[in-house]
């Protein structure tokens, strides 16, 4: 008896407890404080591909062309050209929403000195480097009821790029989750020989898949044949062929026509060498071409010598 009432005791105790704990939100304990509203918005940035997120505000494709050039044109180049760091003209080809664009923009751009801008700016850098890619006209407007709205050219026919390397036509790895009967032991092997795979793909820079700068990634020296060094194989290899063709202008004039309108000046190697490593602009039109420090003298001499042969005056 004496037990049984002990016990409705403690049952009663359990009843009453229960009753006055307070539920799992309301336990405090009193340690840091509520984040307010504002710090939450801090964090909170992510943009979704049908717009949620979006900020208020806008930016155009002219303004974004200003916000391009004091931020990001020393990085990406002028045109969103450059391989530097990475070449923005491109980027429109591996997006699925132009929403994620402007995502990334607001996140971690401009480098590194992120979440700088306003978000007018974001919207115009966005329209802006959209543009740069041909995806929107020139007089667009970015906002939030816009960017949702782009449906991106390559939305439907994103694949993933099969391994870097592939063996009998598969990858070169296969990744299986193991779920019973695992191997204990994992030896890691290289089964394939050293010098096939050094050479498999030749100059590995060549093989620029858009992702990072590639130079420390060379194979050695020694393993590469000798580099052509003549005109055509150099014009090309650095890039001058995006803007200029022999016969025709592109965004720089065509060679035949630089190489005419030197024709008989004895100081144009000089001048033309220097002009196209500092870059400039006034002798064609407005556009200027961007400097090359990068390229030997060599190597210009080559190039600006096969340029000025071009001529059709003899
Ligand atoms: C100091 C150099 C620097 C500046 C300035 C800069 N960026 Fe970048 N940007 C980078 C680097 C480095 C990456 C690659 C980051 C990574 O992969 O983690 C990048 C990546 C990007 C990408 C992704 C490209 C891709 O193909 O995935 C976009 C878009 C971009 N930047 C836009 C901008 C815009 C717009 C600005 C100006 C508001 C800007 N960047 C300013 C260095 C810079
Ligand atoms: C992003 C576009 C672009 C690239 C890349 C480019 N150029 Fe140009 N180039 C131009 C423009 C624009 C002009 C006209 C500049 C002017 O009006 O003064 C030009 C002008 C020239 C001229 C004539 C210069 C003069 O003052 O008459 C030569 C020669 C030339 N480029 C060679 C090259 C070579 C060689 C390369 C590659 C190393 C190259 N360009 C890469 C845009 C480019």
């Amino acid at each position: 008896m004496l037990k049984y009432k002990w016990i409705l005791g403690q049952l009663a105790a359990i009843v009453l407890l229960t009753a006055t704990m307070p539920t799992h939100a309301q336990v405090r304990y009193h340690l840091g404080k509520a984040a307010t509203p504002q710090e939450i918005a801090g964090w909170n940035i992510d943009v979704r591909p049908d717009g949620a997120g979006l900020p208020d505000g806008q930016g155009s494709v002219a303004q974004g062309n200003d916000v391009y050039d004091a931020n990001c044109a020393s990085c990406h180049g002028t045109f969103g050209e450059s391989n530097e760091y990475l070449a923005l003209t491109g980027v429109g080809a591996k997006l699925n929403y132009a929403t994620t664009l402007f995502d990334y923009i607001n996140r971690a751009m401009p480098f590194p000195h992120s979440k700088s801008l306003t978000a007018d700016q974001v919207y115009a850098a966005t329209a802006y480097v959209l543009n740069l890619n041909n995806v929107v006209p020139a007089d667009f407007v970015a906002n939030k009821d816009t960017l949702p709205k782009i449906k991106m050219p390559n939305r439907d026919k994103m694949k993933l790029f099969p391994g870097l390397m592939t063996i009998h036509g598969k990858p070169d790895v296969h990744n299986v989750a193991c779920m019973k009967n695992c191997a204990k032991d994992v030896k890691v092997t290289a089964r394939l020989p050293p010098d096939f795979v050094k050479n498999l793909y030749g100059d590995i820079r060549d093989n620029f898949r858009g992702l990072a700068t590639m130079n420390e990634m060379a194979p050695a020296e020694d393993s590469l044949p000798a580099p052509t060094k003549d005109g055509p194989t150099l014009v090309e290899k650095n890039g001058c062929t995006v803007c200029h063709a022999i016969d025709h202008k592109i965004v720089g004039p065509a060679f035949r026509d630089v190489a005419d309108k030197y024709q008989g000046n004895a100081d144009a190697m000089r001048l033309l060498t220097k002009k196209v490593r500092d870059g400039g602009s006034g002798v064609w039109g407005t556009i200027p071409m961007m400097p090359h420090p990068d390229i030997s003298n060599a190597d210009l001499d080559i190039m600006v010598h096969w340029v000025l042969k071009q001529t059709t005056k003899k």
